[in-house]
């Protein structure tokens, strides 16, 4: 039987980028009709209580009900290292991030941190992800399962990685990446809500030979998405010149060898070549801003203006534990922020975008997920927007939703979260 759920309602439709906040769709006495875990409308309350009397009803009040986040970048396994002090990118990798993915050769270790982590998500109203796992075939099974157990639509991929620039206790092999992609993809993707990604971490991690063989399962399975990092951090990029003398720029490294496009997903690209950048639009790749990682790791700041004029496809994600926030709120915030140093200050209605429509999009996930529409997956988050009294005396000024969101936006954390609903169920 169909739910009503009552309160404000922001939707989109079209992008705050090209059309700017007339994009988005507010109303003030707004309704969602839920059933089968599936929305099927969405319209004032008044007329969707006319129209379903027998409706069951759940009262939101004064919340605001938004698209559930969509978090287009995440490394579940640096759940437990998330904040750790004074590192940039290669010594970070080095000391904290490979010993702690080695401990996920253990499943009962992989459960466990699977299950925080998604719990962690939900409680700050991050409906779906996009995840690396490790190099351990069992950190997908762990992945999956938590997902599964929970109805969330989660991607993910085993991280691939076979060079000696890894540590021996944390390499597969060419033959081996490719085998245990292979086998997962098939066991897992389209098994309920879940969907493999291939996922060679990137390329100063990876042989050639692991790249083309990835390349090669992605020729196989053009219906999956691929993830990897790009242009992250100068020293990273010097380091990709000096292992790959022949290619033209870091984008090369993948294009030689089939991991360029359409379903291809870069993160961070912060410091890209003319070249890259024509590529990338001309082969219509996604993008991914990581904001509070570009900062916390000090790689850079993302040109989310030169990007989106080009017409680049842009999701937005929080990249933990590289990044230091599960929040996508706080992840807003920080794309503020960065903007704002850019002197191209991001509109509420956009950067509530990139969190929810904008990552779908970079997904290829906008038909399922990302936003308030008839036909997609009833993820949403209910945003109290007066979650603490400083909060409270901004949004008492406010003249319009984006004055009363904003400062949610940059101060919210998830006291802010009354409720997260996946598949029409409540998690939260
Ligand atoms: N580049 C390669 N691996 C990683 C990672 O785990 N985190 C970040 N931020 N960048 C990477
Ligand atoms: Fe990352």
């Amino acid at each position: 039987s169909p739910t009503l759920h009552l309160g404000q309602t922001l939707s989109f439709t079209g992008s705050p980028f090209t059309e700017g906040a007339e994009a988005a769709r507010h109303e003030n006495a707004g309704a969602l009709l839920v059933e089968g875990g599936v929305i099927r409308e969405i319209g004032t309350a008044e007329a969707l209580r006319a129209a379903h009397p027998a409706a069951k009803l759940v009262d939101h009040g004064a919340a605001l009900i938004v698209p559930g986040f969509v978090d287009a970048h995440a490394h579940y396994p640096q759940t437990g290292m998330i904040a750790s002090w004074g590192k940039r990118l290669i010594d970070w990798l080095n000391h904290y991030t490979f010993p702690t993915e080695a401990r996920f050769a253990e499943r009962s270790y992989a459960d466990e941190i699977a299950g925080r982590y998604l719990d962690l998500l939900l409680a700050h109203g991050t409906t779906s992800v996009c995840s690396y796992c490790t190099i351990h075939p069992e950190s997908v099974e762990a992945l999956f399962s938590a997902a599964e157990a929970r109805g969330m639509r989660v991607f993910a991929g085993k991280t691939c990685m076979d060079r000696d620039t890894a540590p021996e206790f944390l390499r597969d092999s060419a033959q081996s990446a490719y085998d245990d992609s292979k086998a997962l993809l098939e066991r897992w993707h389209g098994r309920g809500r879940a969907e493999y990604v291939i996922t060679p971490r990137f390329s100063p991690t990876s042989t050639p030979g692991q790249l083309q063989a990835l390349g090669a399962l992605w020729a196989e399975h053009p219906e999956v998405l691929m993830q990897t990092h790009l242009s992250e951090q100068t020293d990273e990029i010097a380091w990709v010149k000096s292992l790959y003398p022949q290619a033209r720029d870091y984008l090369d490294t993948y294009e030689a060898y089939g991991l360029l496009g359409e379903r291809g997903l870069y993160g961070h690209a912060i410091h890209l070549e003319p070249r890259e950048h024509a590529r990338l639009k001309e082969v219509n790749a996604a993008l991914v801003h990581c904001p509070t990682s570009n900062t916390f790791i000090g790689s850079g700041l993302f040109d989310m203006d030169g990007l989106t004029k080009a017409g680049l496809r842009v999701g937005l994600a929080t990249d933990t534990g590289g990044g230091s926030s599960f929040s996508m709120l706080r992840t807003m915030a920080a794309a503020y922020e960065v903007a704002q140093l850019r002197h191209h200050p991001l509109h509420p209605s956009a950067l509530l975008w990139l969190a929810t429509q904008g990552s779908a999009i970079s997904l290829m996930a906008e038909d399922r997920i990302g936003n308030l529409a008839p036909g997609l997956e009833a993820d949403f988050t209910v945003l109290d927007l007066a979650s603490t009294p400083a909060i409270a005396q901004r949004v008492a000024q406010a003249e319009d939703i984006w004055e009363a969101l904003f400062p949610t936006i940059m101060m919210g954390d998830d006291r802010a979260v009354r409720a997260t609903y996946v598949a029409g169920r409540q998690m939260l």
